[in-house]
């Protein structure tokens, strides 16, 4: 079984793709055409924003979201340790530096509490990033960014169609990043990703950003470049677009499942979802202190599973010179050594599950 399986999504939904895709051939029309326009239409809808603007990929909108939101070289941008690489990255592309907070061990999230330790008279922005699908505790959040005037961007690449406090994620803060990786919830038949924002302002500058920073045909007025979402991938989306309700409710009702299953015997510690905090499980991350052992012994049997992610981000080798050793972010590096997530795919079938928690306490009973 594996942990996440895409033939079986296209096997269902395949002839819709490859009409979607024959009619983009049809125009002839491949980049900023109305597939793509549509498909920002489409999201805004989702997100409850205003404006959308379609890019090349998440990574893309993080940087082109952290332009538009002013950050330059020299600036800081506060964001969590345990996240996908790309989110400090995006930040490092810049010439920015990232800093760290850490995450809360029951949530995976950034700990609103740890915000003030890390703000300095440098800080332009903040980074919060909703892992796994699970949204961020944002209100103390914004509200201390609201105290430092700082801009909030959320990197929503793991969370589309997630709510907060019945609000939709990407909706919360100054701008949304959406990706749509081939693994995502939504995802597409390679890379792409979305902005999604109620600024004009920043929507108009993602917008000419990328696309060479032109104002109008052949303008520059500042340096972009090319991140456009192509009209294969928008044709795609839109097509996908129209199941993410049902491939989210399938998901919800499996790691309801999972919890259920789980509940009946302890070592195992399932994913939280607190009151008022929607999840869409974009992974089913549980804990376990014989993590790696607990991995193996799946692996051996079949049953796929995965560590998102082994090594946090003030640990990575890409930020050896800011510094930071073992200890500094207990729990972001707690969770790297503890973590795994199950097989979860809206098409995976309750026996399944059964079969994955039936292996876990097998081994937690040797
Ligand atoms: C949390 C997070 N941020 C950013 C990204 C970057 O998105 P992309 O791969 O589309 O560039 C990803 C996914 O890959 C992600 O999971």
């Amino acid at each position: 079984m594996p942990q996440l399986d895409l033939a079986m999504q296209y096997a269902a939904i395949g002839a819709e793709i490859r009409t979607a895709v024959e009619q983009v051939m049809a125009s002839q029309q491949f980049v900023l055409g109305r597939e793509g326009t549509a498909l920002e239409q489409e999201i805004d809808k989702l997100c409850g924003v205003a404006h959308g603007v379609g890019l090349a990929s998440g990574t893309d909108a993080l940087i082109l979201a952290l332009r538009a939101c002013g950050v330059k070289a020299g600036d800081e941008v506060l964001l969590p340790p345990f996240t996908f690489v790309a989110t400090g990255s995006a930040v490092s592309a810049l010439g920015a530096k990232p800093v760290f907070v850490d995450i809360r061990p029951d949530t995976y999230n950034m700990d609103p509490a740890e915000l003030a330790r890390r703000v300095t008279p440098r800080t332009r922005a903040i980074i919060v990033v909703h892992l796994y699908g699970l949204p961020a505790d944002m209100a103390p959040i914004l509200a201390f960014a609201k105290t430092r005037k700082l801009p909030v961007i959320e990197d929503n690449a793991q969370a589309i169609g997630a709510s907060y406090k019945g609000r939709p994620t990407g909706s919360l803060a100054d701008a949304g990043c959406l990706s749509f990786y081939p693994t995502k919830n939504l995802s597409a038949y390679g890379d792409a990703g979305m902005v999604v924002t109620n600024s004009a302002e920043i929507a108009a500058r993602v917008r000419t950003l990328r696309n060479h920073g032109q104002s109008a045909k052949y303008l520059s007025s500042e340096p972009g470049w090319n991140s456009r979402l192509d009209e294969i991938q928008a044709a795609i989306l839109r097509v996908k677009l129209r199941h993410l309700s049902n491939w989210q409710r399938a998901r919800q009702s499996l790691a309801a499942e999972y919890n259920r299953l789980f509940s009946q015997f302890p070592g195992v510690m399932p994913p939280l979802a607190p009151d008022g905090f929607e999840h869409v499980y974009h992974q089913y991350t549980i804990r376990s202190e014989q993590r790696d052992a607990l991995h193996k012994f799946l692996s051996e049997r079949k049953i796929g599973s995965t560590v998102y992610y082994p090594y946090p981000l003030h640990l990575q080798p890409l930020y050896s010179a800011l510094g930071h050793r073992a200890g500094n972010f207990p729990h972001s590096e707690r969770a790297a050594q503890e973590v795994l997530s199950l097989p979860m795919y809206p098409e995976l079938r309750k026996e399944q599950i059964a079969r994955v928690v039936e292996t876990i306490a097998e081994f937690l009973k040797c």
